[in-house]
């Protein structure tokens, strides 16, 4: 997704933020006593909240700009800006299909249709009813000479064609 149709699909800065749960809370307390004073702290504690709930859950937006005394909504334009940030957490097996110029003119936007369609995702709804898997766009794998690209699972596939695509796909166990 796109940094504005991320922005389009993502909770606005200014309505109310949902609340954190008691495990998100714990995470972004602890992230932000960490790093908030690093310089230039807010992708470093963004980073470090996703690495750690695999997600930045919507509702920490208001805590980190009141800890970095920035606007709720300089908080809601960066992460919405970066499509390397979630606010929801992924399903069980995550595909990454690169969408930078080299593997556009080799499918990729093909096998991003593709992996949508074959698994019930969409832009909008990037991970499935089921929660088995979720397809996001990515912006160069570092494998442009052997596009088209993409990332599963964190396991990295070049030369894709459809074909190899749906055997990556039927290899997770979780697609009918
Ligand atoms: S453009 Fe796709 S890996 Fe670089």
């Amino acid at each position: 997704m796109n940094a504005p149709d991320r922005a389009a699909a993502a909770p606005s800065a200014g309505g109310p933020a949902p609340q954190l749960n008691p495990a998100e809370q714990a995470v972004v307390d602890a992230v932000l006593a960490e790093r908030r004073h690093l310089a230039g702290a807010l992708l470093p504690i963004l980073h470090g909240i996703q690495d750690r709930l695999g997600y930045v859950p919507p509702g920490a937006q208001p805590v980190i700009a009141r800890a970095l005394q920035l606007s709720r909504a300089e908080v809601h334009g960066v992460v919405t800006f970066y499509h390397h940030f979630r606010s929801e957490p992924a399903g069980r097996h995550v595909l990454q299909v690169c969408r930078a110029e080299a593997c556009q003119a080799c499918g990729g936007e093909a096998l991003l249709a593709q992996a949508r369609e074959r698994l019930g995702c969409s832009e909008a709804q990037p991970t499935n009813a089921a929660r088995s898997h979720t397809v996001e766009p990515t912006y160069c794998l570092g494998l442009c000479a052997q596009s088209p690209a993409a990332m599963l699972d964190g396991r990295l596939h070049a030369r894709l064609t459809p074909a190899r695509l749906e055997a990556l796909l039927a290899a997770t166990g979780e697609i009918a």
